[in-house]
């Protein structure tokens, strides 16, 4: 931490707005300067919940009179990519949103871009990726102490494979330290795949890694549901919290879990959106690479894309990156239009705080 106290703004104040509103109300070295919400009647509780006065319905009235030193992109997703840019150009030094990071492979990209060109930091948001217990193990994965990794695989990979799916996929990249350069997939319903949207989609498949790994695809719970990374020694599993790391084997030659003994972490009342957001700071202070970047999110989403190609091509190997950036996969309703539009709006209440 610096003696700098970070200016920020939230733009987007619903449930997940109010996650990061709460950490960085929280953190000593930071400051929220200003709110951008939609709703009326939730923009003037989120503000009065966190103190803040300077109020604005969307992203651009907020930076015609406000530019934060870093905000944090909380709208649903359709609404991420104008928001990043307009941040990016008014001169923020850092961005973030969170996950899904768009449909569109071309508007991702844009992003991408436009934040590197103008050396914006862009970070991703709430993922497990970012977890401190993940970041230890991928430590102890990379630095040969669990012997060499010599396979991977993905479990229960459906539902949402650019909203919940990006989770596998960001671990997978940070466990194996390689890109995904191959996708062959099988996927069902065949009406889902028809859609564009990834709601209820259960994909089989294998990716293919650039250090040389095959990682099949289970779309299905196997019992587990996240991703493992195993050597001859031993086998780390994350699935969905600390990962459970299996060492040596027993007398019939099954593998041994043993305590990870992680070490313990500031700012943990956070969970991982904290320590994702303080990887985002430091970045800003430092030059250091965000613990979920918006490369992240977009490496995730292409995959994502990839595997719904393949499979509507009839299972046909896809290479990465995607020559066509057109290409596009919603995620759920309510992640790409929000509670209000899709049926779930938060009542007012729970956004002032003040449910039980
Ligand atoms: N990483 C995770 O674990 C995780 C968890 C939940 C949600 N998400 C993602 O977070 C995003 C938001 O989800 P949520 O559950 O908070 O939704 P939400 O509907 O509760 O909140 C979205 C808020 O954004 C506001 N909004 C909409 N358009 C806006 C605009 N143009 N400018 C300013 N405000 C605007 C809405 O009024 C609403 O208050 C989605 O993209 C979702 O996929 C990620």
């Amino acid at each position: 931490m610096t003696d700098t106290k970070h200016r920020v703004a939230i733009i987007g104040c619903g449930r997940l707005g109010q996650q990061y509103a709460e950490a960085y109300a929280d953190f000593p070295d930071t400051e929220i300067v200003a709110l951008a919400e939609r709703n009326a009647e939730r923009r003037k509780a989120v503000g009065e919940r966190f103190g803040v006065k300077a109020l604005y319905p969307d992203a651009d009235s907020l930076l015609r009179d406000v530019v934060p030193d870093a905000a944090a992109v909380v709208t649903p997703t359709k609404y991420y990519k104008d928001a990043v840019i307009a941040c990016a150009q008014a001169g923020v030094k850092g961005v973030s949103c969170d996950k899904p990071i768009a449909a569109s492979l071309a508007d991702a990209d844009e992003m991408v871009r436009v934040c590197a060109e103008r050396g914006v930091v862009f970070a991703g948001g709430n993922l497990q990726r970012a977890m401190s217990e993940v970041r230890e193990a991928a430590q102890r994965i990379e630095s040969g102490a669990l012997g060499a990794v010599e396979g991977a695989a993905l479990h229960c990979w459906g539902n949402q494979i650019s909203g919940g799916g990006c989770q596998h996929i960001s671990v997978l990249r940070l466990f194996t330290g390689a890109e995904v350069d191959e996708v062959i997939a099988w996927a069902a319903p065949q009406e889902v795949l028809g859609s564009g949207c990834d709601q209820g989609l259960t994909v089989n498949g294998r990716l293919h890694l650039t250090n040389g790994l095959d990682c099949p695809i289970y779309g299905k719970e196997t019992p587990y549901g996240g991703v493992d990374v195993w050597s001859k020694e031993a086998l780390v599993r994350w699935d969905w919290g600390p990962p459970e790391i299996l060492e040596g084997y027993d007398d019939a030659g099954a593998r041994l879990r043993v305590d990870p003994r992680y070490s313990d972490y500031p700012w943990r009342e956070h969970y991982y959106l904290g320590t994702s957001i303080r990887s985002f700071l430091r970045s800003m202070e430092t030059g250091s690479e965000p613990w979920v970047s918006g490369h992240d999110l977009r490496q995730a989403l292409e995959v994502a894309v990839a595997a719904v190609h393949s499979a509507r091509l009839g299972s046909v190997p896809v290479k990465l990156p995607l020559e066509d950036r057109s290409l596009a996969l919603y995620p759920a309703p309510y992640r790409w239009l929000g509670g209000d539009a899709t049926g779930r709006p938060q009542p007012v209440e729970e956004a002032a705080g003040r449910a039980s």
